[in-house]
């Protein structure tokens, strides 16, 4: 593995494997009673959050503990940059008081790499702005290896508001290196600009219609509308959006009850996905969020655990 996890494009089949059979191990001691396990002892984590965040802040945090890592949370409301301190500046300050690993997330595209070469801590992308989101690519990824058996020529269905979101991007990228086939659905005001392009180096189809991919999917993973990034209208009603492409009751008909349905959530419940969808014994929302924390066990203990740093 690299130094750092920046990009769902870093890691290779064999990081993966070695990746998910760590989660594995971390999993079952996730069902202990006594959950701490001595590999991170001694080291220090940054988790580093510009933008707010629920699960991926507190997965880490709780993953970083049960390793028995000191794990310290900054927040960027609260803390110096809203004084006016520069992203530099901040990083630099907290790199001088010596830690391991920081856990990034921030508003900007690139951000997580630009701070990778300013410091010799691990920097691991936890979103940066609409660019990449890997951890959660990983843990979306372990979910359903751990439903379907495998992902190597499964059809896996993204949903969404693709062109604000993170998880898209790294989830296409992992998806593609694990073998799977991959069609993205979104309204035309919510395509990226660019993905004709992007679509082919990747090796990822692209659709306007729901109804028309849905039949065919082994896997549907739905993606928030993501309003707080928006400036404009992107559609004209919520109502025209969840018609045109919603997980509604009468898809999850279509659907059938053995396709598994995903979300990193946030969800917007009647809006991307129906409150049906949501809970159906097919949703595998929550098995993500505990999934979501056996992976960041393994990708912390990957990235420090052992001499001098990465294994
Ligand atoms: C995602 C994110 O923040 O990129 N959520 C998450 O990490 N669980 C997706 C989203 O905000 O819609």
């Amino acid at each position: 593995m690299k130094k750092h996890l920046l990009s769902a494009a870093d890691l290779t089949v064999d990081d993966v494997a070695t990746l998910f059979t760590t989660a594995a191990e971390m999993h079952d001691v996730q069902h202990r009673e006594v959950k701490k396990l001595p590999a991170l002892r001694g080291r220090t984590v940054i988790n580093l959050f510009f933008e707010d965040s629920t699960r991926t802040r507190s997965s880490f945090e709780i993953a970083g503990k049960w390793l028995s890592a000191d794990t310290i949370n900054i927040a960027g409301k609260g803390s110096s940059a809203s004084k006016g301190e520069s992203l530099r500046d901040t990083v630099m300050t907290i790199a001088s008081m010596g830690v391991d690993a920081v856990v990034m997330r921030h508003g900007a595209s690139g951000a997580a790499l630009q701070v990778s070469q300013w410091i010799d801590a691990a920097v691991i992308n936890a979103g940066d702005g609409t660019h990449e989101h890997p951890t959660q690519a990983l843990l979306d990824a372990y979910t359903l290896t751990r439903r379907l058996g495998t992902l190597e020529g499964r059809h896996v269905v993204l949903v969404g508001d693709l062109t604000h979101s993170r998880v898209f991007r790294s989830n296409v990228l992992l998806l593609a290196t694990l073998g799977a086939r991959v069609t993205v659905v979104a309204p035309p005001t919510l395509m990226p600009a660019g993905v004709e392009t992007w679509s082919k180096d990747v090796g990822f189809a692209t659709s306007y219609d729901l109804d028309e991919v849905l039949p065919t999917a082994d896997a549907v993973m739905m993606l928030r509308v993501q309003r707080e990034r928006m400036s404009g209208g992107y559609f004209p009603t919520s109502r025209e959006y969840t018609v045109g492409y919603g997980l509604t009751r009468d898809r999850l008909a279509v659907l059938g009850p053995d396709v598994p349905i995903c979300h990193p959530g946030p969800m917007n419940r009647g809006l991307e996905i129906a409150a049906d969808a949501a809970d159906a014994a097919q949703s595998l929302v929550l098995d993500q969020v505990s999934a979501g924390v056996a992976v960041r066990m393994s990708v912390l203990y990957h990235l420090l655990a052992g001499e001098g740093g990465h294994a």
